[in-house]
């Protein structure tokens, strides 16, 4: 039996421009191209992880206009239950402004009704937390109020957090991590550390584990991911290669990685084995355009697995000038 996802987080309408080059600061640049797009790293992690074989509930909430109907059906013909969406009246709908160049991308977001949550003391009550308590896994990002993320971390027998956009985390909610996923950039914010090199963010997944992450996944994109996890006393850390792809279009493919990784989670597979999963299926995603439409399918993923490279152990992160703290 397929286990149950629960994903708590953003919905946004994407507009999309494709330039050949992304603009600087004070530049203006022509696009070639402009499209909208389902996105938001909640919705499209909740659809991700539908394409690959989960049960995925999405907890959010949208604006009262005509932007969110699609954004749903996109949900809906991914198999995403919306019953934990909530409309707020006169607030718009999540948008981000997402610019392509050569399978880069920058993105700025406008968060609308994604920060229109109850106050605090009302979330001790809301009719969400069934969704979240019942959940194998739950997942959230932080395009959402730090203290949503912080009220379903408490709730869920399996938290996923994908630190996006990156914020500083204490080390309540980074011990309710299993795994945190971050990118380099992410990592460095959270970590305080350098993670201009592969090792460097091995040393600084470490540290976030000797703070109280029982794992921690950095995504390199083509460069692959790392994976440190805390074992008796002890932080393991290994490497996981990407196969080397034609990249299109880099947009989403983080939570392609994220919704892949959770479905391995909750169907019961080994941390190794799902960043080995949501390696495969990021790296189908960025053959294709767009967010949701990029995101495969279990069998293709399934398929892709066989020309994985293999993960690697004996990776070192050593960087001796600053020794991360004993594990306890
Ligand atoms: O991770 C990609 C997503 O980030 C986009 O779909 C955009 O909406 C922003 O949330």
């Amino acid at each position: 039996m397929t286990g149950r996802i629960t994903v708590i987080g953003s919905m946004n309408q994407d507009v999309v421009c494709e330039v050949a080059k992304l603009p600087g600061p004070g530049e203006t640049v022509l696009a070639v191209g402009s499209r909208t797009n389902p996105g938001g790293k909640g919705a499209n992690q909740a659809v991700a992880a539908a394409k690959a074989g989960g049960r995925v509930q999405f907890v959010g909430r949208v604006g009262g206009d005509s932007v969110a109907a699609g954004l749903l059906d996109s949900m809906a013909a991914a198999g995403v239950k919306t019953a934990g969406l909530r409309e707020v009246p006169g607030v718009r709908t999540g948008r981000a402004y997402v610019t392509v160049a050569a399978g880069e991308n920058q993105i700025v977001v406008d968060p609308g009704a994604n920060f229109a949550w109850e106050s605090d003391a009302e979330l001790a009550v809301l009719a969400e937390a069934e969704l979240i308590t019942s959940a194998d896994v739950v997942v959230a990002q932080l395009e959402i109020p730090l203290a949503v993320v912080t009220w379903a971390a408490g709730l869920a027998r399996r938290f996923v957090l994908n630190a996006a956009p990156a914020a500083e985390l204490d080390d309540e909610l980074l011990g309710r991590c299993d795994p945190l996923v971050v990118n380099e950039y992410e990592l460095a914010t959270i970590s305080g550390a350098p993670t201009a090199t592969r090792e460097q963010a091995g040393h600084a997944a470490r540290s976030l584990c000797s703070r109280g992450a029982p794992s921690v996944v950095v995504t390199l994109g083509a460069a692959g991911s790392i994976l440190a996890r805390r074992s008796a006393g002890s932080v393991d850390v290994t490497y996981q290669p990407a196969p080397q792809v034609d990249s299109v279009d880099s947009t989403g493919a983080g939570d392609a990685y994220v919704g892949a990784l959770s479905t391995a989670l909750a169907d019961g597979a080994d941390l190794g084995a799902a960043v080995a999963f949501a390696t495969a299926a990021a790296a189908l995603s960025v053959q294709s355009p767009g967010t949701h439409a990029s995101y495969p399918t279990r069998e293709r993923v399934v398929a892709a697995l066989t020309a994985l490279p293999p993960a690697d152990s004996s990776f070192r992160t050593t960087r001796l000038e600053t020794p991360c703290a004993p594990v306890d």
